[in-house]
This record gives C-alpha cells, structure tokens and sequence, in this order.
C-alpha cells in the first residue's frame, strides 16, 4: 500500500499561518457568499487520518464543534492524555516520527493528513512530505507562526495545480520531486 503524508493548509502572502496573536480569523475574512470550500471536501475524501500538532489540537477543540470526519493523531511530548470528550475521535501520538507513522500505519491509516506550523516543519525536516496545497490569503500579516522553517537541505516540489478562487485566492498544489 502507497503511503502518503499531506499537507492541506492556508497562509498568508508571507507565509504566516496564523497571525501574531495565534489568531486565524483572517484567514475567513475574505467574502465567500457560496461557501466555497476550495477543495476541502474533496482533499479530506482521500484522507484515513489526520496527525496535527498539539498547539493545533488545543485550537480546534475549542471551536464549537468537532471539525474533522476522520480519526486525528495528536503529537504531544507535554500532554498526559486527550480530554474526555474527545477520546474517541483522537489519539495521543509521541516519538520519533517514524515510528510513529509505522505505528499510525499499521492500524490501516496510510494516507494521512499532516497539521500543525511545528509539525508540518518537523515532517520536512525528516522529508516525509509527499504533497502539499497550499491557499495563500493575499495579506501580508508581518508576524506571526510560520509555515515554514530552517532545513538541513533543499527539498525540491513540483508544482501540479493552481487555481483562482473569490478572485482573491491563489491555492497552489505541489508534490515532492525525488
Ligand atoms: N492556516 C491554517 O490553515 C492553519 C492550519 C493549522 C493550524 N493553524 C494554526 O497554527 C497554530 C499552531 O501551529 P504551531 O506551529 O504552533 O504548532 P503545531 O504543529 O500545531 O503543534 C506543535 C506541538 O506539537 C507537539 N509535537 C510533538 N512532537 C512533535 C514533533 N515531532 N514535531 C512537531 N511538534 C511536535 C509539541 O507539543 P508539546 O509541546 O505538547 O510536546 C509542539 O509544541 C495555531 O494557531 C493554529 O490555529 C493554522
């Protein structure tokens, strides 16, 4: 079975994935009177699982609802357990990176959802990433998280698709290039 690890994420111009207060409501700022959900659904389709970050988990359990159809492994050195309520849609995850997706493997999760600023990093820095597309928000924030960081060495992309939606947005799909 291919496996794959893919990452799915919107930035600023700048490459901020959330703003200097943490913040990602501008990320929703731009009108979108049909709710257009750039791809999401069709993304998330072809998904078994997500591996997110635990500052993204703490994000995402507060919003008013449950976002996500599919089970999410939860990277975490800090945390002692999931909270109650979500037990059954998460998983406490931590290690190396590659035993932990041997592991998220074996349970019959091969492609895989990759979330997180940190996380996301911390996969390329091991060069576990296989695709990813990304939604640039034409707003340059001049702070913040961001997407990317440092690496070791040059990991080159191929780019496979873009797109144009609200006028607004440019989303840019690329896959790893060996
Ligand atoms: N723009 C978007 O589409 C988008 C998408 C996702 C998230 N966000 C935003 O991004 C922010 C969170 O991103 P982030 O960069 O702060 O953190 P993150 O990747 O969500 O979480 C980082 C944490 O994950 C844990 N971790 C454990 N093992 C790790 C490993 N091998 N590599 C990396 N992390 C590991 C660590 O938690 P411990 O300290 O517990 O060990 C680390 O502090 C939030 O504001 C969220 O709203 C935006």
């Amino acid at each position: 079975m291919k496996q794959k690890n893919k990452v799915f994420i919107a930035t600023s111009l700048d490459g901020y994935i959330a703003d200097r207060n943490g913040q990602i409501e501008w990320l929703l700022s731009i009108p979108n009177p049909e709710n257009d959900d750039m791809g999401y659904k069709e993304f998330i389709s072809g998904i078994d699982a997500l591996i997110m970050g635990r500052n993204t988990f703490e994000v995402v359990c507060g919003f008013d609802e449950w976002y996500y159809e599919k089970h999410v492994f939860v990277l975490s050195n800090s945390l002692k357990a999931i909270p109650e309520k979500f037990r059954d849609k998460a998983t406490l995850v931590k290690g190396d990176l590659k035993e932990v997706l041997a592991k998220i493997h074996e349970k019959g999760f091969h492609n895989l959802y990759i979330d997180g600023g940190k996380t996301i990093q911390s996969f390329l820095k091991e060069d576990l990433i296989d695709e990813m597309t990304i939604t640039v928000i034409p707003y340059l924030l001049g702070g913040g998280i961001s997407l990317f960081g440092d690496l070791m060495e040059t990991l080159k992309f191929e780019a496979v698709n873009t797109k144009l939606f609200l006028n607004y947005i440019v989303q840019n799909q690329f896959v790893r290039k060996i």
